[in-house]
């Protein structure tokens, strides 16, 4: 069960239009079933990309399947978790996805880091202003990486960034220089923020997003049956990809993109 999520989904049927340029070289793959064909391989290593939904949308699960079948095949991956303690994350994602089991192993290889909320001092310890918050943000996150080397990283979420400067200026300032420094250093990094709404019609991008090489939106809306779930891929710097709003699902083999409709 856990060998099939660690495997990109090859299938390039029904997932939108680069059926026959899949560049699996220089791709970060999610593993996640259908996202990898519908990103032509999987996302550009080094690309900055945010993941944006609803609440209760999926977003920490996608993200959190996507590093771990990354530590699985072997690429040291960071989870910041800051809206969860760790045990809290880990409880919930196993419980939704419980081929996920063996994610303590990944932790202990070191292949696998997560790092709760309580553990980053900077949310603790708010600086005394905008800009010393932000270097103390900047240098701890730096000092975890140094310690922990990832190629992959996770922000969950930044929103709560956004609780840390009192200015939309600051903030957006925050983010860009994150998301510079993670460019420079090669590293790919996943920022999950909180939409306001689900509902397509009304959907403004927040201004900020536009710093990001990616945007992955994850859509709830009412259907005859209940609720549908589709995630777009809204841009994404450097690869070719399917814009199809694509159905997906989470289930016990965790987060898939229907590749047709049932
Ligand atoms: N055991 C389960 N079986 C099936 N689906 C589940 C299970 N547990 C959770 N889910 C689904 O996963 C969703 C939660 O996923 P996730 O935590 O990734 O969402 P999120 O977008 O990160 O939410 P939030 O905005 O609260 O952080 C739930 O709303 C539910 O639809
Ligand atoms: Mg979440």
């Amino acid at each position: 069960m856990v060998e099939a999520l660690s495997q990109p989904n090859t299938s390039t049927e029904d997932v939108g239009e680069p059926k026959t340029e899949a560049n699996w070289a220089g791709r970060l793959k999610t593993g996640v079933s259908g996202l990898d064909s519908m990103l032509s391989g999987g996302i550009p290593e080094g690309k900055q990309v945010l993941i944006t939904g609803a609440p209760g949308v999926g977003k920490t699960l996608l993200s959190f399947q996507t590093l771990y079948n990354c530590a699985k095949s072997g690429i040291p991956s960071l989870y910041i978790a800051l809206e969860e303690d760790t045990h809290d994350l880990l409880k919930n994602v196993q419980e939704a996805i419980p081929a996920l089991s063996d994610v303590g192993d990944l932790m202990k290889t070191g292949m696998l880091n997560i790092k709760g909320q309580g553990t980053l001092s900077v949310f603790l310890t708010k600086g005394e202003n905008a800009s010393s918050t932000l270097d103390q943000m900047v240098s701890e996150l730096d000092s975890i990486i140094k310690t922990t080397n990832p190629k992959v990283i996770c922000i969950d979420s930044i929103s709560l960034i956004k609780l840390l400067f009192q200015g939309e200026f600051e903030y957006r300032n925050a983010l860009t220089h994150l998301a510079v420094d993670f460019r420079k250093s090669g590293i790919t990094c996943l920022f999950i923020s909180e939409m306001k709404s689900s509902d397509l019609s009304v959907l403004v991008f927040e201004q900020e997003y536009f710093i990001f090489d990616g945007i992955m939106a994850l859509y709830e809306s009412r259907g005859e049956k209940g609720r549908e779930l589709h995630m777009e891929i809204v841009k994404m710097r450097g690869t070719k990809h399917s814009r199809l709003l694509a159905p997906y699902d989470i289930t016990s083999n965790g987060f898939q993109i229907l590749l047709k409709e049932v």
